[in-house]
């Protein structure tokens, strides 16, 4: 039996990511886990309005995202903690400026740099819809094929129902390896 529990916001879990950008000359950086992916070439990062962070990157045009996990969490946690307008937070990461301008967090396993081509508007909120520009991957986590390995990248996940963070799990099958079985 299944029980019809209304209007719920159902999508998990997602990663978690550190969202980076730049404030003059120091980095911002605020705990993310609403984001997602549009077609093939766009990403989605879903910021509550009053942020600090959201004017920097209105600013700036470019945000990064740091895929977080589970050495980086401690940090990443904290971002998501202390607001930029009550406490600066630009030393909380050691990063270098990526290609693109943007800060990407050095003990980060993935960072992707990103350029705002829109921003969509909802109540209270404000959905960054990005191209990207450069992805920075830590070697380990490279195939011979180049391909990246989330298997070993392990990335955190997040859900809001119990606002806990869930580690990565095993590989179950290859995709469109079930067509034939029943
Ligand atoms: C696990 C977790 C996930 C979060 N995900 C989001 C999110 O997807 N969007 C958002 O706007 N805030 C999210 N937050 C809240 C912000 O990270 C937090 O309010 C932060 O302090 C805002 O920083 P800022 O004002 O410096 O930008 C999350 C916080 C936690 C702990």
């Amino acid at each position: 039996m299944k029980k019809n529990i209304g209007s719920q916001l159902a999508l998990y879990p997602t990663p978690v990511t550190v969202i980076g950008a730049m404030n003059g000359e120091r980095p911002t950086w605020t705990l993310v886990a609403h984001v997602g992916i549009i077609g093939h070439d766009r990403v989605l990062v879903s910021l509550a309005a009053p942020h600090f962070i959201n004017h920097c990157i209105k600013e700036t045009r470019k945000l990064s995202v740091n895929i977080v996990d589970e050495e980086l969490l401690p940090l990443a946690d904290y971002s998501g903690s202390v607001s930029g307008t009550k406490e600066d937070k630009g030393g909380l990461f050691a990063y270098t400026k990526g290609d693109a301008g943007t800060p990407v967090i050095e003990r980060a396993p993935l960072t992707m740099e990103c350029t705002v081509e829109d921003v969509y508007n909802t109540k209270g909120f404000e959905s960054f819809i990005c191209t990207i520009d450069g992805t920075y991957v830590e070697e380990t986590h490279l195939d011979e094929k180049g391909k990246i390995n989330y298997g070993s990248l392990k990335p955190v996940l997040f859900e809001f129902p119990t606002y806990e963070y869930l580690r990565t799990g095993d590989v179950i099958g290859k995709c469109l390896s079930f067509k034939n079985k029943e």
